[in-house]
């Protein structure tokens, strides 16, 4: 099994010293940045647009992990990737053409992904595995920071796993939301690929500590 992943999000961090912010979960081994994009319409909260993405992407060179949680996604693809967007995930309760949004995102170049919400099913994606470079998993009902890890989210996973492995697809999987060092080994257990982690990072004494526990390297 490969190296799992850690994502911080930015929700998370503090907005003040947005900067400082970035250089120090980089320098305590993040390998993308997480990118929680609200409207107030898809979700209740409002968070950030393509400036602050662009201004992030000045700072490093890690991968920019953005997740559209907004009524009409594919508005915002093409801002975001001009921003300089690596990863961009798509809601598929938010889109009506799922299969022309994940062409739209890979045309512009960065990878496409597909985000579920906890209450739908993994059946949604029986016909865009060959288009999906990975799922985004949410583990909590999305719009905030900061809540609980909905346990049932584990069954999903390894349902979505075997229909991702009969269907011979090299999607990868990130699960995003109450993610923390307690839960993270049955995560990666199950094959997370990477693990989105706002709370558990920003808020951490030690941040490369997390970022290690995150992934099983240290003790938890
Ligand atoms: C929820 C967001 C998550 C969130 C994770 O709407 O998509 O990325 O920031 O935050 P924690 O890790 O605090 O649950
Ligand atoms: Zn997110």
């Amino acid at each position: 099994m490969s190296r799992t992943r850690i994502a911080p999000s930015l929700l998370a961090c503090d907005l003040a010293h947005v900067a400082d912010e970035v250089r120090s979960v980089e320098a305590a081994g993040a390998d993308l940045l997480h990118f929680d994009v609200m409207d107030g319409h898809f979700v209740p909260n409002l968070t950030f647009g393509p400036g602050l993405c662009a201004a992030v992407r000045r700072l490093t060179q890690l991968p920019l992990d953005v997740h559209l949680m907004v009524t009409n996604p594919d508005a915002l693809v093409e801002p975001f990737v001009e921003a300089g967007a690596n990863r961009v995930s798509v809601h598929v309760e938010a889109v009506t053409h799922l299969h022309r949004s994940l062409t739209h995102i890979r045309a512009l170049g960065a990878q496409p992904g597909v985000a579920l919400n906890p209450a739908t099913p993994a059946s949604v994606l029986d016909e865009v595995w060959p288009y999906v470079d990975f799922v985004l998993i949410m583990s909590v009902n999305p719009g905030f920071g900061g809540q609980h890890l909905i346990l049932e989210t584990l069954d999903k996973i390894a349902r979505l796993r075997s229909e991702r492995d009969q269907r011979g697809s090299a999607a990868e999987f990130a699960v995003d939301g109450g993610v923390e060092p307690g839960n993270a080994k049955a995560l990666r257990s199950l094959g997370v690929d990477v693990l989105v982690a706002g709370t558990a990072v920003f808020r951490a004494a030690d941040r490369r500590h997390a970022i290690a526990a995150l992934r099983g390297e240290e003790s938890e």
